[in-house]
This record gives C-alpha cells, structure tokens and sequence, in this order.
C-alpha cells in the first residue's frame, strides 16, 4: 500500500457484491479501482448541493406515473415558479403509463437544488436523476 492510502471494510448485502464483482470482472476493473471512481461520482453528484452561489448547468431527468392525480398539473406549476432556471423541457410518453420529463437547467446551485426538492418524493415520481456540471 502506498504513502496515503487506507484501507476500510464496508457491510453490503450479498447480492450487491456479487453484481459489483460482475460488472468489476468485465470491465476488468480491481474492486479498490471501482471503489475509488463510484466514491469520486458520488461526490461530484453531491458536492454542489453543499455549495451556495455556484453557477450549475445540467438536467433533471424524471420517471413519473401520469395517472397520479394532480401530478402533471404540479409538475408544471412547480417550472412556472423557477422559470428562471429552465432553458426547456423534454415530455416523452414512454409507455401507456410513464412519462420521462427532462428539464435542462443552468443556475445557481441552491435554487436550483430548492427546485430538485420541491419535485423529489412526490407520489408518482418513480426516479428522479440528475446531471449537474459546474461552470
Ligand atoms: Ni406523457
């Protein structure tokens, strides 16, 4: 091991494991590598949410149920009410029941983390992911 490097155990489930070392195997990848660059995704997913005043571009991508009540209609408010934000809005009907909406961003990074909030977790959004770049 070299200067600076750490070793550390993690719990998993099973499975988790054996579909990580899967995907490791074939991408020929050792687990301390694939360990390394998902910590260092993760972090740059997350960072900026913990900065304020950061100029953010990027897209939120939503998986959402149309036949939910009243959540289109919601949806729509909420891009009224940070329409400062959002450069467009992508609406496709995936199947007859899910819609995938992509909004594509650029702003500053708290509001636009408000905005990511006020859609999370609302009955009906089945996944919510975003890409960010900080500029
Ligand atoms: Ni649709």
């Amino acid at each position: 091991m070299s200067k600076g490097v750490v070793r550390f155990s993690a719990s998993v489930s099973r499975d988790l494991l054996t579909a990580f070392d899967r995907f490791i195997k074939d991408l020929n990848y050792s687990r301390s590598r694939a360990v390394q660059e998902a910590m260092r995704m993760f972090i740059d997913e997350h960072a900026w949410k913990h900065r304020e005043g950061e100029l953010i571009f990027g897209t939120l991508n939503i998986l959402y149920d149309h036949e939910t009540r009243e959540l289109e209609e919601t949806l729509t408010d909420i891009q009224h009410a940070y329409r400062e934000l959002i450069i467009s809005a992508l609406h496709i009907h995936v199947d007859e029941r899910n819609c995938m909406l992509v909004i594509s961003v650029k702003g500053e990074s708290s509001r636009i983390k408000k905005l990511i909030d006020e859609v999370a977790g609302r009955k009906g959004i089945k996944q919510l992911k975003t890409v960010t770049f900080a500029i």
